[in-house]
């Protein structure tokens, strides 16, 4: 899979791509991050990409003439084929659509994504509405710029790309089926006078597989309650997350209440 990140800081991205699973994922082909300058397509003697804004108001605007250039210029260096149609055309801004891990698996699919890095006061509203296909926010906080918010895209996106790591932890884990991960052990057996729980040492894998479950449930009705609307519950999670005091909408007075709430 290919990534085509447009910034004016290409430096910030050396870090993450060059250490552990990204490392070794590039150096194996497995993905590609192609960094371009924006600033290398601005014409002017002093290389200007931002402007300030019309009406006034404070900070600067991304100019529109270099970042559109840069984008035609990008989709332009991979030619579009039956296999690769256009690829998508994502800015990263506070205002997008909040980044979840199943837009991340979705957008694992496409066999190539064009980034883009605007600064946080703002890309022109123009270059967003010709050439901008998807807008996509980090969390309801304000970033320096959209370089981190790239790299923690590609971050999530490349570890569900075949071959980046083993499905198996990708199948279990947090938010892939709506739930928190379970507690996690390993050795020594006792820590600072805190024992592993029994039950993960008794050689019992459907007793495994059920306290693990469970603690998923208790976890998330602990800690993201909001999630368990959406999860995918059996009638023994159900019950389960009842017997922890969940108050099941589905059921009796819940869905009265929740019918209630609505109204
Ligand atoms: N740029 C600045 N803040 C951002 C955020 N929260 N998400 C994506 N891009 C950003």
């Amino acid at each position: 899979m290919r990534f085509d990140v447009l910034t004016l800081f290409p430096g910030m991205f050396a870090g993450p791509l060059n250490e552990s699973i990204l490392k070794r994922a590039i150096q194996a082909g497995v993905i590609n991050v192609v960094l371009h300058d924006i600033r290398a397509y601005a014409t002017d003697r002093h290389r200007t990409t931002d402007d300030a804004p019309y009406g006034g108001g404070a900070g600067m605007v991304m100019k529109p003439e270099p970042l559109a250039a840069c984008i035609r210029a990008v989709l332009s260096m991979a030619p579009e084929t039956e296999e690769s149609p256009k690829p998508p055309v994502i800015l990263m801004t506070p205002d997008g659509e909040p980044f979840t891990q199943r837009i991340a698996a979705e957008l694992a699919t496409y066999p190539r994504l064009v980034l883009v890095c605007g600064r946080y006061e703002g890309v022109d509203e123009r270059v967003r509405e010709a050439l901008i296909d998807r807008e996509i926010s980090i969390g309801d906080y304000v970033l320096t710029g959209g370089e981190l918010a790239a790299m923690v895209i590609i971050d999530a996106v490349a570890r569900l790309v075949p071959g980046v790591i083993d499905a198996e932890s990708i199948a279990d884990e947090s938010f892939s089926d709506g739930l928190l991960e379970y507690p996690q052990y390993t050795r020594p057996a006792v820590w600072e006078g805190r024992a592993v729980p029994p039950v993960l040492v008794s050689g019992h894998h459907g007793e495994v597989a059920q306290w693990r479950r469970r603690e998923r449930l208790r976890r998330t009705l602990e800690r993201r309650p909001d999630l368990l609307a959406r999860a995918a519950l059996t009638e023994t999670d159900r019950a389960y997350l009842r017997t922890l005091g969940w108050n099941d909408p589905t059921v009796g007075e819940g869905a009265e209440h929740s019918a209630a709430t609505k109204s």
